[in-house]
């Protein structure tokens, strides 16, 4: 975890609800991997550490960091940002991938945009779900490579038997309201949906308030079965289903 300036390049928007940081930052980007976010916060603002965002970059170049934020705040070239990270532990994807299903669920798909390029890089077919609000989101950037599906509000789309059955790992995000609410719904469909939901196959992106990000706070912490209890900040942020003890 290493903290480091910043500076907003440019911005672009992307639509109404959706624009890009360019963010320039010198021998940063490289370390980080899809799955893994920064917290931020913009120089001019308090000094406050605990009032740090949750950033997702979908794009790394060199020396240049892109990430994804809310269209309706504004944002000024050469505002200097704070960033520490990364947070977080890379997607952990399986040796046999093939198929990937990539679903967001009423809220941005931004954590799972920058596994997208990378996947496809490597020859593994992507879905993209979008449910809700996530069908404001802005598609035409996306590799066209990418499977793209606009879901129904209730989460579901047609031919969605096959599409879960196809997928060798899923990974979700929903929105921050309830999530854990939200992250049983998934998961009953999938248990509706499949014989039996296997360890390595669904995945919650979990986005919980992250005031540290590096496990000292308990700002973040899961119980897991058995009891056991995780920080999301330094395991997530995706967590195994299969792991959550959800309401049976
Ligand atoms: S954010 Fe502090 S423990 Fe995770």
């Amino acid at each position: 975890m290493r903290e480091v300036q910043a500076i907003i390049e440019r911005t672009v928007r992307l639509n109404e609800h959706y624009q890009n940081l360019h963010l320039s930052v010198q021998d940063f980007g490289s370390d980080i991997k899809p799955g893994q976010s920064l917290l931020a916060r913009l120089a001019e603002e308090t000094w406050d550490p605990y009032l740090r965002e949750q950033w997702w970059p979908v794009g790394i170049k060199k020396d240049e960091i892109i990430v994804e934020r809310p269209g309706s705040i504004t944002y000024e070239p050469g505002q200097v940002v704070s960033l520490l990270g990364a947070v977080g532990q890379p997607f952990r994807y399986k040796r046999t991938l093939r198929n990937v299903l990539l679903i967001a669920d009423d809220t941005a798909p931004s954590p799972l945009v920058m596994s997208i390029p990378w996947l496809i890089s490597n020859r593994v077919s992507v879905t993209l779900v979008l449910a809700g609000q996530a069908n404001q989101y802005p598609t035409n950037k996306l590799p066209p490579e990418l499977e793209v599906i606009h879901a129904n509000d209730d989460l579901s789309w047609q031919n969605m038997v096959m599409t879960v059955g196809w997928a060798d790992q899923v990974f979700v995000v929903v929105k921050g309201d309830d999530e854990m609410r939200r992250m049983t719904r998934v998961w009953e469909r999938f248990k509706n949906l499949r014989a039996s939901v296997d360890k390595q196959y669904l995945f919650a992106v979990m986005q919980p308030p992250q005031p540290c990000g590096v496990g000292a706070c308990g700002g973040c912490l899961l119980t897991l079965r058995e009891g056991e209890v995780c920080t999301i900040c330094t395991q997530g942020p995706a967590i195994d289903m299969t792991s959550i003890p959800f309401p049976e």
